[in-house]
């Protein structure tokens, strides 16, 4: 089971100041729980690894199998929420030169609609143009139009290569049960559609749909994750004592430390594998506390490439960051140091040293070094990093998420912000039914 220690950030958060916060981290449980907070028409995450069952695991497996065995390439489209998850879980799990070693067994999957770069959709399209690609189409509001955007081209260039009857059965939706362009596309062609429930935010979604399909194209094992999260979902409950329960100690030594005058969290991981899970938890947190004029800023490194970069930043830059290293037991493989009988460089002091021993140090070294900078460390650690504990891990920071919203009062669940830019671009490219907007924004840039 993941573990957490918050021991190097005694100098800053004692464990009795920590342990302040329990009542209000059960009120917080409670809100969720008995669905009183702000947002609680998005609690369906709460509950959610526990209500998948095995035929819906078999429902996804089954539609992968199709893209799998008709595919050589799979593009998910889609952006945030509908995006970050799936590209998180495939990151962390598949093997780090996957486009050079990919023996065929697999399809190769792409990601398309998270950003509006011509150069990144040309070449993505001149890459599809000799291979056999299909489609997962993901967008909760079916309206985004960075996906919408993507999937219009995608669509087209797999029907011209594929034929329509081929396309319809390599293009997948998932969306809205009834609302938005996505839905409509989606029954007009008969594509194969899954739900996004209504109650489930896009950052708390990668355990839907969102995220299990795409994982499952990848050929990584869906029940595995799903298992992990379940057995989170367990460890974290309301009803776990406050001293146990992992999600609501780090929740409340987020607070803590916030309170503290600690405004900027950076996730810390030593597995270049893990980036992509520091990109969701970004979202996740980011989108979910920044609101009100509050809530922690999400940052993140990955180390030790970064300890050559950010390093000097944390060691002596201003104090107002503490981070929270994600630390992996156990690697897949094992790797041996060589001996070398001339030593030109000096290295055989770590001849017969597993890499990951080396990487433990570098890990340990920094955190000595940077608790004494003043830097409060957080460490979370899995045993592997395996489908089984990924979904424990996103399980556990979901649960904090929530738990830490509460401690802000902020409503975790909505995202009025995210508009603003959208309200922009819409009028600046002329979209009907912004004509107002338009000329406002007109005469503002003169
Ligand atoms: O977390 C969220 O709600 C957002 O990041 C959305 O997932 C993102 O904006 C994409 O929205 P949609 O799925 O409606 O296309």
């Amino acid at each position: 089971m993941l573990k957490l220690d918050l021991t190097k950030a005694a100098a800053v958060v004692s464990a009795a100041e920590v342990a302040a916060y329990e009542s209000r981290i059960a009120a917080a449980q409670k809100a969720l729980e008995e669905g009183t907070c702000a947002g609680n028409d998005f609690l369906g995450w709460l509950h959610l690894p526990s209500s998948i069952t095995p035929e819906f695991i078999a429902e996804i497996k089954a539609t992968a199998e199709v893209l799998r065995k008709e595919c050589d390439a799979v593009v998910v489209a889609g952006i945030g929420g509908s995006y970050l998850g799936a590209k998180a879980v495939i990151e962390a799990l598949q093997n780090s030169f996957q486009w050079l070693v990919n023996d065929g067994k697999n399809p190769t999957i792409l990601f398309a609609g998270n950003n509006i770069g011509e150069d990144y959709l040309f070449e993505l399209t001149q890459y599809l143009s000799d291979k056999r690609f299909g489609v997962i189409n993901i967008s909760k509001s079916g309206t985004t139009t960075e996906t919408a955007l993507a999937f219009r081209l995608l669509k087209k260039q797999c029907e011209q290569q594929r034929g329509k009857d081929v396309a319809r059965k390599v293009i997948v939706a998932i969306t809205d049960a009834k609302r938005g362009a996505a839905r409509t596309c989606a029954d007009k062609e008969g594509y194969k559609s899954f739900i996004i429930p209504d109650n489930v935010g896009g950052r708390f979604s990668v355990l839907t749909p969102v995220g299990l399909l795409p994982i499952a194209v990848a050929g990584f094992d869906i029940a595995q994750l799903v298992k992990g999260a379940q057995d989170m979902e367990q460890a974290t409950a309301a009803t776990v004592p406050f001293a146990e329960n992992p999600a609501a100690q780090y929740a409340a030594a987020r607070y803590a430390l916030y309170t503290a005058g600690k405004k900027i969290e950076i996730l810390v991981n030593y597995q270049p594998k893990l980036h992509y899970i520091s990109e969701w938890w970004k979202q996740l947190f980011g989108e979910s506390e920044g609101k009100d004029g509050k809530g922690i800023y999400p940052a993140s490194v990955d180390f030790t490439t970064d300890l050559h970069s950010m390093g000097q930043w944390i060691q002596q830059g201003e104090r107002t960051i503490f981070e929270t290293v994600i630390s992996v037991e156990q690697p897949e493989h094992e790797l041996l140091f060589p001996s070398d009988e001339e030593n030109l460089d000096g290295l055989n002091f770590l001849a017969g040293k597993r890499v990951d021993e080396v990487n433990k140090m570098a890990e340990l070294g920094t955190q000595i070094a940077h608790v004494d900078g003043g830097v409060p460390n957080l460490r979370i650690s899995i045993s592997r990093l395996d489908a089984y504990h990924l979904g424990q891990l996103i399980y556990f920071f979901e649960r904090a998420c929530g738990l830490h919203c509460q401690l802000l009062d902020v409503n975790a669940f909505n995202q009025p912000g995210v508009e603003a830019y959208k309200k922009n671009m819409f009028a600046l490219l002329g979209k009907p039914g912004y004509e107002k907007e338009t000329e406002e924004i007109r005469k503002r840039l003169g």
